[in-house]
């Protein structure tokens, strides 16, 4: 059931998305009313899984302790005093080793976003969609216009290109994906878990698998403490898009967690193929 309304996306999909949106950072008032299907909180967690299973970088937030003290911490002589209480954000590693929503990460026990969960702060992790093709049309703006860079940094980024980066340099490649406001992103709420130690060679490969410089600090490397940890998902925030065409706000962690790897490798995210259009929610069924 679940799969066949996905593929009704599709259809969703085609029908009149290039127009300007109407609602972009919410839904409009009425679901209908936009005149797309939107898709449905569970059809999002489905999008949502297949993102964390194919990106593999992601921001994740911590919380300085209340009672921060500043320079208590060996490696960080120089942290200042006060900031207990301060959010606290940086790019980490992702990889989803357990496929059932909690994404795994190596903890490095010196790392400041490890010692706030040490020192028992729940965390957020961020991640977005990034398109591995350009669509078809770009909407341009009227300074600049697309460099033939941008692809192949975008794939070398993703880890997914050549080494020819001999382009001419003339101009910088755009920093933005596309119209990434329209781009799918979540961000999962929960708190950090040690995973039992006897799954650590199988970690170990899935994780190098999308992360091969991390081989280089597994656990019991011989330079930093290091720990495989499950981000333990309480909470999932979805924003699909634009919110005339797109679910934005959250989707229960029960969705989240239920959707199987059937399901999320069922469907496809803007930009998995080339010629898509940049204005177009082709995400599901289109095969
Ligand atoms: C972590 O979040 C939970 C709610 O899920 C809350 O009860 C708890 O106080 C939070 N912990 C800290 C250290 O803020």
């Amino acid at each position: 059931m679940r799969l066949l309304s996905l593929i009704s996306l599709a259809a969703a999909a085609e029908a009149g998305t290039l127009s300007p949106p109407q609602h972009i950072f919410s839904n409009p008032p009425s679901l209908s009313s936009s005149g797309r299907r939107i898709p449905t909180p569970y059809e999002s967690a489905v999008l949502g899984r297949r993102i964390l299973a194919l990106t593999p970088l992601g921001n994740l937030a911590t919380v300085f302790p209340a009672d921060d003290a500043g320079g208590q911490y060996g490696t960080e002589e120089n942290r200042p005093d006060g900031l207990g209480g301060m959010p606290h954000s940086l790019m980490d590693y992702v990889a989803d080793c357990e496929d059932e929503g909690n994404p795994t990460f190596l903890a490095i026990n010196i790392e400041t976003t490890f010692k706030n969960v040490h020192d028992g702060s729940n965390v957020s992790l961020a991640q977005q969609w990034t398109p591995p093709y350009p669509p078809d049309k770009r909407i341009k703006s009227t300074t600049t216009s697309s460099t033939p860079g941008l692809l192949s940094r975008l794939m070398n980024w993703l880890g997914l290109g050549s080494d020819d980066d001999d382009d001419d340099d003339s101009e910088p490649p755009e920093a933005v994906p596309y119209s990434a406001a329209n781009l799918p992103r979540f961000s999962l709420l929960g708190y950090m878990e040690k995973i039992d130690d006897v799954s650590a060679a199988a970690l170990s490969e899935c994780f190098v698998k999308k992360h091969p410089d991390a081989k280089y600090w597994l656990p019991g490397n011989r330079i930093h403490e290091a720990e495989f940890v499950r981000l333990v998902v309480q909470q999932v925030y979805w924003v699909g898009g634009f919110g005339d065409r797109a679910y934005i706000g959250w989707i229960s962690v029960d969705d989240w967690k239920s959707v199987t790897r059937e399901e999320w490798e069922g469907v496809s995210l803007p930009g998995e193929k080339k010629g898509w259009k940049e204005w177009s929610v082709e995400r599901a069924g289109d095969l």
